[in-house]
């Protein structure tokens, strides 16, 4: 057992530190207008954030998960809506195409996502799997694709999509085998502007606000065969395989949430006085302090435990349902406690607390809700 990051760990943790506190500015506003961070995404491509798992020999970083944990952390602090833009387009979409794409495919798209430019416009993914009644349920899904000559024919909707306004590239789950259930899902890489692929409603949400998220419509849209993701009917697991790593970059977003909140939370609680003192000085607020800085360390531990066991190809499922179970509920409970230390000024905009609050209860749902998570952790507990 080593605690110890190596010294290249400790660069990338400083580079995405010196990076999330320097360039992400203007998180308060973005997060009011619901404007999409374009500028700072196209920094995070330059400096290899958004592909830094995926081999050099694809324009890649070339990094391990623990560099991922560490650098998610240090973005999410400063804004939970890149760290989802970055998450989703390293272990959702580069991911799965490295792992299962053909050469062809990997050429075309895993490169420029790698980068996350293609001739210097933004150039990321989506992976669409949930439907408008398909959510934890992940096999009752309906969109179809059917086969017609060297093309399937795509129809249904996708719905709560991540980078779904903005993306050029998306990974479409779809039925193209209804009676074998989840051996009949397949994936396919379809391109933003294909004929009959529709971007619908954007919706408005309650946290992570510069991330855009939205549905898609699927009408007669034909693709071509050999944009098939894998082989046919292995879709599903592709997608539980992808969301296993996605799993561990959302417990890392949770990280940077909770982490945010203690920090606030520590620097008001040193500054602000009540009752002729500073209010740290309160037993009260030092023992929330310190049960945040006890189940941040826990939530930290967990995190770089599935990634480690990500990086040594073991078999991670339940550590990383474990890790994102723990982590998202300290990100929800950090943000609580660091708006009650704040008291009323953590109720309003200007102290950023209250957005880690709304930004932090979406790690519970998406990528699998908590209860998820929990059936996850349980099946692979009777199954020991
Ligand atoms: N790795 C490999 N294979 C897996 C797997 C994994 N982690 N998990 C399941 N499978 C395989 C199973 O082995 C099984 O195969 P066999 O029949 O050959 O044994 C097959 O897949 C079906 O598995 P289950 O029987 O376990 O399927 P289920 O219907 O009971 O569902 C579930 C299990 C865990 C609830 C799953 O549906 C699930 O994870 N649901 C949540 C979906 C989710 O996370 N959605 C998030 C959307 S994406 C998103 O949020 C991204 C974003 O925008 C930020």
């Amino acid at each position: 057992m080593n605690f110890t990051l190596t010294e290249e760990h400790l660069m990338i943790q400083q580079a995405a530190r010196d990076f999330a506190q320097n360039e992400i500015k203007d998180a308060i506003e973005r997060d009011e207008k619901e404007e999409f961070p374009y500028e700072i995404v196209k920094k995070l491509g330059e400096l290899g954030f958004l592909g830094m798992m995926v081999s050099p020999e694809y324009d890649g970083a070339g990094m391990d998960a623990i560099s991922y944990v560490l650098a998610m952390e240090e973005i999410s602090k400063v804004d939970a809506s890149v760290g989802v833009i970055m998450s989703v387009n390293n272990s959702l979409v580069c991911w799965g195409i490295e792992e299962y794409g053909t050469p062809e495919q990997k050429e075309k798209y895993l490169r420029p996502l790698a980068k996350g430019l293609k001739d210097g416009k933004m150039y990321i993914g989506a992976f669409c799997l949930s439907e408008p009644n398909a959510g934890s349920d992940a096999t009752a899904q309906t969109t179809t694709a059917v086969r017609d000559g060297d093309h399937y024919i795509l129809n249904g909707t996708k719905n709560w999509i991540t980078n779904g306004t903005t993306s050029e590239v998306y990974l479409i789950f779809a039925m193209t085998n209804k009676e074998k259930k989840a051996h009949g899902i397949s994936c396919f890489i379809v391109e933003r502007g294909t004929p009959g692929f529709e971007i619908l409603k954007k919706e408005k949400k309650l946290g992570i606000r510069s991330s855009d998220t939205c549905s898609l419509g699927f009408t007669d849209c034909r693709v071509p065969a050999a944009n098939m993701l894998g082989p046919e009917g292995e879709g599903f697991k592709i997608a539980m395989r992808s969301l296993d790593g996605g799993r561990i970059g959302i417990a890392s977003q949770a990280l940077g949430i909770a982490a945010a909140s203690l920090e606030r939370a520590l620097k008001y609680a040193k500054e602000r006085h009540s009752f002729g003192k500073m209010i740290i000085d309160h037993q009260a607020i030092q023992m929330k302090l310190a049960d945040m800085a006890t189940e941040l360390d826990a939530a930290r531990l967990l995190t770089l435990q599935a990634a480690w066991m990500k990086d040594r190809h073991l078999k991670y499922s339940r550590q990383a349902g474990i890790a994102k179970l723990f982590a998202s509920r300290l990100a929800v409970k950090a943000a609580l406690e660091a708006i009650q230390i704040h008291g009323g000024y953590g109720y309003v905009q200007e102290y950023e607390v209250e957005r880690y609050l709304r930004d932090a209860k979406i790690t519970e749902i998406y990528e699998g809700t908590s209860e998820v998570q929990r059936i996850v952790i349980a099946r692979d507990l009777l199954r020991a």
